[in-house]
């Protein structure tokens, strides 16, 4: 691969700040891509070279950070992102410079730029699952807890309306905690969740506090199994700062775990801890930053050109087997068929899968069709 010119790409996680655990992830979700794509031969001889930074948990610095990659780097596609407020400081970037970002990470939705491919879950791909599987099993009386930024508020807005089409349903609270929380943070809330007893607890919120918030149910003595904590955002990484059974017993709704039995699974699984060690910590956006590394090559292959015009019509409608089963990018809304799954925590901190869709779930980032129980509603017709 050394006679030809390297295929230069930029990836913004972060590796430090609030929600540098799963930044960490994702970063090795796309630096494995990248050495599969390279160890195969690269792009027809080209190597796929990363060009990184670690923005901090910091959106200023994203979006200052985007701007170099395609200013200074001479990139033609970000692979980056975790908060939404970090998507949303990159998109005016890369909208302005006509250049793509890829983002893995599930999000509020009601989004779309012809800029981003969206390989994260959209809300009819995950909270409607767990609006559906919560009410059904605990009951329809809410209490909503969220980190302090766009996501947490938008997504408990979308969980609020599902739960709300219910009967009995209730939301008894709505709170928002700074994205540092420590444990003595919660304590006021905790104190409200004894007195309102809610059927279950919608969690929002993300990063490194998220372990501080189940210390903290842990230690107020509550039972997962009358009034669990229901989330999008607790994954395997999070877990992983928690001390062991601390979360069990709780749900989480996503299209990728750990601990799904398939080939497909096992064998990226083996290759991710031949190349980074036992220390990595896969989960739901690991797998997005994973895959969506193989669809920008295979698209590249195909179009010989990294430039948005040439590449996107390869990207649009492409599929590729992910350890989750087989996904394909939406051609008209740029966001990804994906396999909705619910998990319940075990004692070894990994997923028991309680429900999984047995095809993958087209993206309806508007929530065009979002009633409940819609597990099989605009299927792909592939099956897992
Ligand atoms: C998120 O902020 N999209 C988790």
């Amino acid at each position: 691969m050394a006679d030809k010119d390297p295929v230069r790409v930029g990836i913004l996680f972060s590796e430090t700040g609030v929600t540098s655990t799963i930044g960490l992830s994702q970063l090795q979700g796309a630096l494995l891509g990248i050495e599969e794509i390279n160890e195969a031969g690269g792009i027809d001889g080209r190597e796929l070279v990363a060009v990184r930074y670690d923005p901090q948990s910091q959106p200023a610095r994203y979006a200052d950070l985007a701007e170099r990659l395609i200013v200074q780097d001479g990139v033609n596609v970000i692979f980056g992102c975790y908060m939404s407020s970090s998507r949303k400081a990159v998109i005016p970037v890369v909208e302005k410079w006509n250049k793509l970002l890829f983002y893995p990470t599930l999000y509020e939705g009601f989004e779309y730029s012809g800029n981003v491919i969206y390989t994260g879950a959209a809300p009819n791909q995950n909270s409607v699952q767990l609006a559906e599987f919560m009410t059904a099993n605990f009951g329809a009386r809410v209490y909503l807890i969220g980190s302090d930024y766009i996501y947490p508020y938008e997504s408990n807005r979308i969980m609020g309306e599902l739960v709300l089409q219910r009967p009995g349903s209730e939301k008894l609270a709505e709170r928002y905690m700074a994205l540092d929380a420590t444990e003595k943070d919660y304590a006021a809330v905790i104190a409200d969740i004894r007195n309102k007893r809610p059927d279950f607890i919608f969690s929002t919120v993300v990063g490194e506090s998220t372990a501080a918030l189940y210390r903290a149910y842990a230690e107020a003595g509550f039972d997962p199994k009358t009034m669990p904590i229901a989330s999008l955002t607790t994954s395997e990484a999070e877990i992983s700062q928690m001390a062991r059974g601390v979360a069990a017993g709780h749900y989480t709704s996503a299209p990728y775990f750990q601990s799904i039995q398939s080939d497909a699974n096992r064998r990226c699984l083996t290759r991710l801890r031949q190349h980074f060690g036992d220390g990595s910590v896969p989960n739901l956006c690991w797998e997005s930053s994973y895959f969506q590394m193989h669809i920008f090559a295979n698209a590249l292959r195909q179009s010989d050109d990294e430039g948005i015009a040439r590449l996107l019509p390869h990207i649009l409608g492409s599929e590729f087997d992910a350890p989750q089963g087989r996904v394909k990018i939406d051609p008209t809304n740029h966001h990804t068929c994906l396999y909705p799954r619910i998990g319940r925590v075990n004692v070894d901190g990994q997923f028991t899968i309680v429900r999984q869709a047995t095809r993958s779930v087209y993206p309806d980032p508007y929530l065009v069709t979002h009633s409940l129980g819609d597990w099989t509603a605009k299927l792909d017709t592939l099956p897992v």
